[in-house]
């Protein structure tokens, strides 16, 4: 695992994770920026989606996987965060997020895999928290993935989670 600066979509792996909603046709963020670079082709699969068994979205911790279009890598993995809640803990549906992106991923063969820091964007989730569930489900999770990347688009994002990467027992 490493975390490094820099823009998802300009990644050279075999599968970029993409922090979409529940429709799957958009958005902004990460969201708008793959589908912007990625091209049609992606919508296109995420409309295919919905019509065959995601008639009503996918839900919140789930991932799917379309083509990544004219981005620099085979596959985007859709996933969909969790909006921050102050009042209910939904870290666990953040964790599904980047287990069910690995499990795709490994479904797919793909060995190498970029994440953003889903759910700490739009959706509000604390960047700490965000990059500690993130290191530690990934670090947990037992995966054909060989290399995992978070991809972090600014500076504190970039902090949180190299000092997550730095606690004990973190590969
Ligand atoms: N590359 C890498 N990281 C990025 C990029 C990019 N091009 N653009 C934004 N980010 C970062 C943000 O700074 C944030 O830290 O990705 C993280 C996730 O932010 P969002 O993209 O807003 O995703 P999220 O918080 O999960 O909200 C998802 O936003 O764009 C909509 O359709 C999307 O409704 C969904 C919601």
């Amino acid at each position: 695992m490493e975390a490094v600066r820099g823009d998802i979509t300009e990644q050279h792996v075999d599968a970029v994770v993409n922090a979409a909603n529940s429709s799957l046709l958009g958005g902004g963020g990460v969201d708008g920026a793959i589908h912007r670079k990625g091209g049609p082709e992606i919508l296109s699969e995420c409309r295919d989606l919905r019509a065959a068994h995601l008639g009503k979205g996918l839900p919140t911790g789930q991932a799917v996987a379309t083509t990544a279009g004219r981005l620099p890598a085979r596959w985007v993995i859709h996933t969909v965060g969790p909006v921050w809640s102050a009042t209910e803990d939904r870290s666990a549906l953040l964790a599904s997020c980047y287990s069910e992106s690995l499990r795709v991923a490994a479904g797919l063969g793909a060995e190498t895999v970029a994440f953003p820091a889903i759910s700490t964007g739009v959706f509000g989730w604390p960047i700490e928290d965000g990059a500690r569930i993130a290191v530690e489900t990934v670090g947990a999770a037992e995966t054909a993935v060989a290399y995992v990347r978070f991809v972090l688009f600014d500076e504190p994002a970039l902090t949180a989670f190299t000092a997550a990467l730095e606690q004990p027992g973190r590969a």
